[in-house]
């Protein structure tokens, strides 16, 4: 008898609906999942065995075969267990076919009947109710992501006899289990941070405007302490960036347990061993989204940048310009979405005190080109803002805390990004990243603005994207002041912070 169910496979960040048919004939015991699987789905068999067997029920001794279309859709995960097994009790006559009706089920099954957590539920929630579906059958574990998405009925289901009772009409099911509110996160205030300035300005920019950040300078003179503050000045994200975080961390697989939305902004600061796969995306099976997706809407901290590995700082650079990253796999490139602020920190040579004014530099010729050779120009082109981080001076560094709090900055970021979110009509795009053409009506560059950018593009030598991204800038930097016009005093904050010419010489 042929039983079929619905379940989901993951692309991206995406999820689209699959049939899972599942045929329970006459012939030798034998049993074979068709349909484009992975090893995952493939090993269903084990699990399914056990898990029917440990409910209760009987592994159906005879020929089945479970079908999962559209089979030219790549399918991986371990979550077709559930709709298999529910698939093989019709298919044996142990549960009606209109039991099943309606449901959209995943879940993995552990070999004791245990119904376990499940990677990307809330795509496929979303999913569910595009196309009209308004039942979802996931792990109880999971059901709280699900649950976000409104107008669809969640079944949270625990082990695979509770599931099947249910479905009978035997009994009802425990609700959802109550989401687990998120650690605090301890962030320490921005005015612990003696002196530099600048670096707090360029801070407080990167955080208005979603802009990419370098700080530079000697050993201890701050970079680290100050980048580790910016989550702190982040504004609040909107359930809109909410929802693309937490759909990314549940494909991810990292979304803890009973977890629902994703509220607080990502920070990632990944080793500078990370692999390529690591900060890109990909690995083997299922395409993962790497950290420049898990910082979406958030922050990428790069510390000591010139460790990190070439290759993959360079592969940094389609993803910064483009807001989205395309990761070939043999059945067709997936696309996983990264708007985030690069923030990186350096020292100027290997011993770290080029430029300073107290301690000489000690490298040679050779080994301070060989340092910044790691940095590509392209990619340096791409730091919105490169910040010299020098020494504090001795009065700086004995007086007491001055200049505004975290939170203080924290609301000038906040009425920045309102403004930002009025202008576009979304929160999700913010100046650094809001393509070009939505951009320019709200440029309003003043005619000294116009004048101070014609005499720097050719003393300065700067390039197409140089001008862009100065332009991003001093916007942000005109919102800051609440300005509707681009004056030239923006432009000339905006060249200034930018200074690649400085970092490059000095490398
Ligand atoms: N401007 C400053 N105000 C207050 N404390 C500071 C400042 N700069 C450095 N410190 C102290 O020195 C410690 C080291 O600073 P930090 O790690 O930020 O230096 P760094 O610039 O990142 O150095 P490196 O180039 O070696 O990575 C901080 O934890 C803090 O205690
Ligand atoms: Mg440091």
């Amino acid at each position: 008898m042929l039983a079929k169910t619905e379940s989901i496979a993951i692309v991206g960040t995406e999820a689209r609906l699959v049939d899972v048919e599942v045929d329970v004939g006459t012939g030798l015991p034998a049993f074979r999942v068709v349909g484009l699987a992975a090893k995952s789905i493939t090993e269903a068999e084990q699990r399914t065995r056990s898990a029917l067997m440990a409910s209760g029920f009987r592994w159906p001794p005879h020929r089945m075969v479970a079908n999962l279309a559209p089979a030219a859709l790549p399918k991986e995960g371990t979550h077709f267990d559930l709709p298999i097994a529910l698939g093989m009790l019709v298919g044996d006559d142990r549960l009606s076919q209109e039991a099943l009706a309606d449901w959209v089920v995943m879940g993995e099954l552990a070999l004791t009947g245990r119904v376990r957590p499940v990677r990307g539920v809330l795509a496929a929630a979303i999913a569910c109710r595009e196309a009209g579906r308004d039942r979802l059958m996931c792990p109880a574990a999971n059901a709280a992501e699900a649950a976000v998405v409104e107008g669809l009925e969640v079944a949270p289901v625990r082990t695979l006899a509770e599931c099947i009772r249910y479905l009978k009409g035997e009994e009802g099911l425990q609700g959802i289990p109550d989401p687990i509110p998120p650690a605090e996160r301890d962030v320490d205030d921005l005015r612990e941070v003696r002196g530099q300035q600048n670096a707090k300005t360029a801070l407080l920019i990167a955080a208005a405007g979603g802009h990419n950040l370098l700080f530079y300078g000697p050993p201890g003179a701050g970079k680290t302490m100050l980048a580790r503050r910016l989550p702190g000045v982040l504004p609040e994200m909107s359930v809109e960036e909410s929802l693309e975080v937490t759909r990314i961390y549940s494909v991810a697989g990292l979304l803890a347990e009973r977890a629902s939305l994703i509220t607080e902004r990502p920070f990632r600061t990944p080793h500078h061993n990370v692999s390529m796969a690591g900060l890109l995306g990909g690995g083997h099976g299922l395409a993962r989204p790497g950290e420049v997706s898990l910082a979406h809407h958030g922050v990428l901290f790069l510390d000591e940048l010139p460790f990190y590995k070439s290759d993959a700082l360079e592969g940094l650079r389609a993803p910064v310009e483009d807001g989205s990253i395309r990761i070939a796999r043999s059945g067709g490139a997936v696309k996983f979405p990264c708007r985030f602020s690069l923030v990186a920190a350096m020292n100027p040579c290997p011993c770290g005190f080029a430029g300073d004014q107290l301690k000489p530099c000690t490298c040679s010729d050779h080994e301070r080109q060989r340092y910044g050779s790691k940095l590509s120009g392209p990619l340096i082109d791409r730091l919105d803002m490169q910040v010299d981080v020098g020494r504090p001076s001795e009065e700086e560094l004995l007086s007491e805390p001055t200049g505004p709090s975290s939170e203080e900055v924290r609301a000038r970021v906040t009425e920045a990004r309102e403004l930002q979110t009025r202008r576009y009509g979304t929160s999700l795009l913010v100046n650094g990243t809001v393509p070009r053409r939505k951009l320019n009506p709200y440029l309003h560059l003043t005619k000294a603005a116009r004048s101070e950018l014609r005499s720097s593009i050719p003393a300065m030598a700067l390039s197409g994207r140089a001008v862009n991204r100065i332009l991003r800038l001093a916007r942000t930097i005109a919102d800051l002041q609440r300005s509707r016009e681009v004056d030239g005093s923006h432009i000339l904050d905006a060249i200034t912070l930018r200074a690649s010419d400085r970092l490059l010489e000095a490398a």
